[in-house]
């Protein structure tokens, strides 16, 4: 038995510090949803229709009941009821309506879930499910995405108002000295993890106990009980590592749904795997967007008028808004400053929140934009950035917390040798190659929701931190014990961080970039507590002190405040070599400096901000799912056909970070979850400009499009 005593702070916040459970996870004693054994596991296997919409008439279940191994089939005449119909916390929209699995024989998109097959084995349940024969009545469907829908309409979402408009733009349009008026297009983009959605479900008396693959587990525990009308204490949600998920895993989702319908039918544990061709429809993409910025600036570059328009399709059943507009309601002021964010509902799946939702599409067109301005102007596009640095939020008016872009730039700048720039575009050549370089802005938002932890003080010396935060790959779990060490003034190997526990009580999930700011919020209130509860010189009984702390009144206390614009920002640098033979463009080296509060763990914060650049060039470059108008589906649902960045298209990458710890959170964490990914894009196409002194303003930048030429540069 040891005693605590308040030792001097060891600072671990801000040092280097590798994965605390590295270990686990490279020699496979991490467990992963899928994998978590059971005795009597039976698997669930899902049927999505194959029409875009119309509705099933029969599903001929008889003959597969008959194959080996097959357990149940349920479908829309056989299921429990599921209520779909309450609010979100946080999100304040209702639950994708596919969660409300099996209740309606509608067909609203190719893809949706018709019907699943639960047999003893995996292998079985897969066979069966082919062989179920469904039967639909067809209707004509509408998928054809454009920026001249007449159906479109301005939509309000997570970006805020779907309009904001300030002062007379065709008067500033028309008094303004430089003009930009463009159309940007981004394709239809897929954000999947390396680890497939997966649940089990199984219930042990009256509890329901789910393991899952979440950002956030106690939120899905809490969606869970609404869902099928349980008692939310009695049901947990545990998620102990997570292979990746960039927004897909945020929100309940089919395979949580099924597995618990299935194991609470059939009474015994059932699994629930999704297939990387069934995460095409099943878990939310990035939609297509199409987008309008209007620019006009005097001669040298102070904006007058700048005006974004953005369209995203979405689904029949499902308003979800890309708000791309974001970055221009945060980058730049004018005299007159109109944003739109637009849907225009189809027979598609439902789009959701994909890494930088907004920002990442949104900075493409706005970024690209301001490079074209700054070209027509003379002004080098750093230089015309830090001409229209706004004193305040371009839409609220409300002051920054701390706005540190053009630190980035400058920063970044030097780093990169951006002095030595010749701004011609088209006159460099490295042998077949014609070179070029770009930069672009980055930015997104910040914010706190609340969570709750307890940390025990254990007798043997050591702490127990219980979170139910989430580790999807980011390094979280790592991150919190640098954390709690400083708050409990330890060596971090005194640390255990437990998450992915819905039963550690409430937490804000993995998202929005808003998780470890929010967790280590709880964490260091509940060490607070606890160091005062600890008598030094006093040993610590056997069962521990556990100290708990719920971050509600402080949160909701924060934003009462006077309010503040509170964002991340970032400059992003990237240098080019297209071969205008063949149409090539190969990405020679990226930069990115980020001002982004207080870097918890600089190795895993780095990997962060690489992930979300290389991200940018997979999207400038590579990254296009396609539709298919004769079947209302993609064309090629795979990652054969649907190409990203691999290691061979990725070159050296660096990031760093300038200084910018907020002001208002006791760590000064902002969160860096998704502000990497945001410019990148842009950057990598304004280096194809500088290289070919040719503009691509519609994303990706296939070959062929190099090879036909791009959009006149007027
Ligand atoms: Mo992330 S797209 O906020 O889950």
């Amino acid at each position: 038995m040891t005693t605590t005593t308040a030792a001097p702070a060891a600072r671990s916040v801000g040092t280097a510090h590798v994965r605390v459970e590295g270990r686990d996870k490279v020699t496979g004693a991490a467990r992963y949803a899928g994998e978590v054994p059971f005795a009597e596991l039976a698997h669930g296997w899902l049927v999505l229709s194959t029409v875009a919409r119309g509705r099933v008439r029969s599903v001929e279940a008889g003959p597969v009941r008959d194959m080996p191994g097959v357990l149940d089939v349920l479908h829309h005449g056989h299921a429990l009821p599921v209520d779909a119909d309450w609010v979100l916390p946080v999100l304040g929209t209702k639950p994708d309506p596919i969660v409300a699995l099996f209740q309606t024989d509608q067909v609203p998109y190719a893809g949706w879930p018709v019907a699943l097959v639960v047999a003893e084995t995996s292998e079985q349940a897969r066979k069966a499910a082919e062989a179920l024969v469904v039967h639909y009545d067809t209707e004509p469907f509408d998928i054809a995405f454009s920026a001249e829908r007449p159906d479109a309409y301005p939509a309000a979402g997570s970006g805020g108002p779907g309009v904001t408009e300030k002062g007379d733009l065709e008067a500033e349009l028309a008094a303004s000295a430089v003009v930009l008026d463009a159309e940007y297009t981004t394709p239809q983009e897929h954000h999947h993890p390396m680890e497939p959605h997966a649940a089990t479900a199984r219930w042990d008396g009256d509890r329901l106990e789910v393991f899952d693959s979440t950002q956030g587990s106690s939120w899905i525990a809490d969606h869970l009980a609404k869902l099928f009308r349980l008692d939310p204490a009695a049901v947990q949600v545990r998620a102990e590592h997570v292979g990746g998920a960039f927004g897909s895993k945020g929100e309940v989702r089919v395979q949580q749904v099924a597995a618990v319908m299935a194991a609470t039918l059939l009474r015994r544990p059932v699994r629930v795997v999704l297939t990387r061709r069934q995460m095409f429809s099943l878990v939310g993409y990035r939609s297509a967007t199409a987008q309008r910025v209007r620019l006009g600036a005097d001669r040298d570059g102070r904006l007058r008028a700048l005006e974004h328009r953005s369209l995203n399709m979405t689904s029949t059943v499902r308003v979800f808004v890309g708000p791309a507009t974001s970055v221009s309601r945060v980058m730049y002021d004018a005299p007159a400053h109109h944003t739109a964010n637009e849907v225009v509902r189809l027979d598609v799946p439902t789009p959701s929140y994909v890494r930088a939702p907004g920002e990442a599409p949104g900075s493409f067109a706005l970024e690209s934009a301001i490079d074209e301005l700054a070209v027509r102007c003379g002004t080098d596009p750093i230089e015309l950035r830090v001409r229209n640095e706004p004193e305040r939020g371009p839409v609220s008016g409300n002051p920054f917390s701390s706005r540190n872009v053009i630190a980035c730039f400058r920063y970044g700048a030097r780093r990169f040798g951006w002095a030595e720039r010749d701004p011609r575009p088209g006159v460099r050549r490295d042998g077949r190659w014609l070179l070029g370089t770009g930069t672009a802005a980055a930015t997104y938002h910040v914010g706190a929701a609340p969570s709750t932890a307890s940390v025990t003080a254990e007798a043997d010396g050591t702490f127990s931190v219980r979170i139910a935060a989430a580790d999807i790959g980011t390094g979280a779990r790592t991150a919190l014990t640098l954390i709690a060490a400083d708050a409990l003034a330890v060596a971090p190997d005194r640390v255990r961080v437990h998450v992915g526990d819905s039963g550690f009580g409430p937490a804000v999930p993995a998202g929005g970039s808003m998780g470890t700011r929010s967790w280590a919020w709880a964490i260091r209130m509940a060490a607070d507590e606890l160091r005062e509860r600890l008598v030094p010189g006093v040993p610590v009984p056997p069962q521990g002190v556990t100290a708990r702390a719920d971050t509600t009144a402080a949160v909701v206390g924060l934003a009462q405040q006077a309010p503040r614009e509170r964002h991340t920002f970032g400059a992003q640098f990237a240098e080019v070599a297209v071969d205008p033979a063949s149409g090539e463009v190969r990405v020679r080296r990226m930069l990115g400096v980020f001002a982004a509060g207080r870097i918890v763990n600089p190795l895993t914060a780095r990997s962060q901000f690489v992930g979300g650049m290389i991200w940018g060039i997979s999207m400038a470059l590579h990254e296009e799912a396609t539709l298919d108008r004769a079947t209302g589906g993609l064309v090629g649902a795979d990652l054969a056909g649907y190409h990203i960045a691999a290691h061979a298209d990725v070159p050296h990458i660096e990031a760093y970070w300038v200084d910018d710890p907020d002001p208002d959170d006791p760590v000064g964490v902002k969160g860096i979850g998704e502000v990497g990914n945001v410019g990148a894009a842009a950057a990598v196409a304004n280096a194809v400009w500088h290289a070919t002194g040719v503009r691509h303003r519609d994303l990706p930048i296939r070959p062929d499009r190099i090879l036909t030429g791009g959009a006149p540069d007027a």
